[in-house]
């Protein structure tokens, strides 16, 4: 028999049904609740609250679990490249080698952007935010391609490569305008369009020269690590604009706006920001923990909204922070002030009490800051790496083809106000 949850409510009572999870997540599903009862529920920032049923990713946050697909995160990691990775999280299962192959054959035909876009690029400030500049471009390729307006079209998989292709390009051309260069004609990169040259594609149309095969892998991972986090702040923005059957670009160009903030994918430029200030005046670590202890700042690349545990995402990252600039015989001070700053932390009350680890954005940084790519453009590169996970879930909104979001909200204004 179906598990149900019993509500007493006003002398009335309700069965709620039970929904289990392939995992064994359990959700009282309360969509009936108002209907039967006028009461609603209210769980303001949602942390109680499943906003769909996805078949994307797992978490379980207690025990620091990540699973794209159901494929662990370290696995993926170790043997899997952002493309294959990418194919995986939007077509729901492990592409074959003929799969992977028109995947990327259609990534590499859909990489050039309209120069008239790029020109609208140009009228930007050079020193105009570059997440401000990706998010006007991932709508303005709207202009460029109407035929993506259209969001009943079959041919999913030329949309979703354009766009995963488009900012790449994109990105590239948002790097070199804000340094005062032209942006690259994708068609003058040589090399074959193999899965794992995506990375190494980008970094040559950033920095106009081929990268190291170590750093090209360096960042393949890191996009990997950030390419979908379930029912996060951006893809639940995603989500909600998708919902209301806005187009996969608007509905992503919105995500890159939530993304955006200091608390989400902003803060890899937050937490840069602050071991730069703390080497730049020579303050110990151990005294900026004391602030951030105090409340005076918080120490951003930690905590995290559902982690209680060490995010498994930090944990490669950490690892990947040490082999990547001994392989480039980079000594940062900045390693060194990050490892301080979480051996302490992690021995400190304050710190375990809360159950506050590195998140994704602590030591992501150190491994672009290597590369040469610049702060502002950390969360532009969390961007590209995020998209296919943001395509995944606008189109499990699409094909579930459930009811426009529309959360509802207790009223606390003032009531029935005379009018003067
Ligand atoms: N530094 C210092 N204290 C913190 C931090 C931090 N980074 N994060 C949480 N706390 C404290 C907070 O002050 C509060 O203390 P108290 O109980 O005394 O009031 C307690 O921990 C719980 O904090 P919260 O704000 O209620 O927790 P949250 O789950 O809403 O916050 C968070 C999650 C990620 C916004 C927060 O941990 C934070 O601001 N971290 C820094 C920003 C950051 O690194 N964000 C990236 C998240 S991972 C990448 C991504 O997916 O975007």
């Amino acid at each position: 028999m179906a598990r149900t949850a019993t509500l007493n409510i006003d002398g009335k009572t309700i069965e709620l049904p039970i929904t289990e999870g392939s995992e064994g997540e359990l959700a009282v599903d309360v969509t009936k609740l108002r209907d039967q009862t006028g009461y609603i529920t209210l769980d303001p920032g949602y942390r109680n609250t499943g906003s769909c049923v996805s078949d994307i990713t797992f978490i379980d946050a207690e025990k620091g679990i990540l699973r794209y697909r159901g494929f662990p995160i370290e696995e993926l990691a170790e043997k899997s490249s952002f493309l294959e990775t990418a194919s995986l999280l939007i077509h729901g299962k492990q592409p074959s080698a003929e799969e992977l192959n028109t995947f990327v054959n259609l990534i590499a035909k859909h990489t050039p952007v309209n120069p008239g876009l790029l020109n609208i690029l140009k009228g930007f400030p050079q020193e105009a935010s570059p997440m401000a500049m990706l998010s006007a471009c991932i709508n303005g390729l709207c202009g460029y391609h109407p035929e993506v307006l259209d969001i009943e079209r079959k041919d999913f998989d030329e949309t979703s490569s354009k766009l995963i292709a488009k900012v790449r390009t994109l990105a590239a051309a948002i790097y070199r305008h804000s340094v005062g260069k032209p942006a690259i004609e994708p068609a003058d990169i040589p090399g074959p369009a193999k899965a794992g040259n995506y990375t190494a594609k980008f970094l040559q149309m950033m920095f106009g020269e081929a990268p190291k095969p170590e750093v090209a892998r360096a960042l393949d991972l890191i996009f990997l690590l950030h390419a979908d986090h379930e029912q996060n702040c951006s893809a639940s923005t995603c989500r909600m604009v998708g919902s209301s059957h806005a187009n996969l670009f608007a509905s992503c160009a919105a995500a890159v706006c939530a993304l955006w903030g200091p608390l989400h994918g902003g803060a890899n430029v937050e937490i840069m920001n602050q071991l730069e200030q703390i080497h730049k005046d020579g303050i110990d670590p151990d005294d900026f923990l004391k602030g951030v202890k105090e409340k005076k700042y918080r120490l951003f690349g930690f905590g995290h909204p559902i982690y209680r545990n060490y995010d498994p995402r930090a944990r490669i990252l950490s690892k990947a922070a040490e082999d990547v600039l001994a392989s480039m015989n980079v000594s940062d001070p900045l390693l060194k002030i990050a490892r301080r700053l979480e051996q302490v932390a992690l021995a400190d009350d304050y710190f375990v009490s809360r159950k506050l680890y590195p998140n994704v954005d602590f030591y992501s940084g150190i491994i672009m800051r290597a590369m040469g790519v610049p702060t502002e453009m950390f969360t532009v590169l969390f961007a590209v790496g995020r998209m296919p996970g943001w395509i995944a879930q606008w189109k499990e909104v699409r094909d579930q083809k459930g009811k426009i979001y529309r959360p509802r909200q207790i009223y606390t204004g003032p009531v029935n106000q005379t009018y003067a």
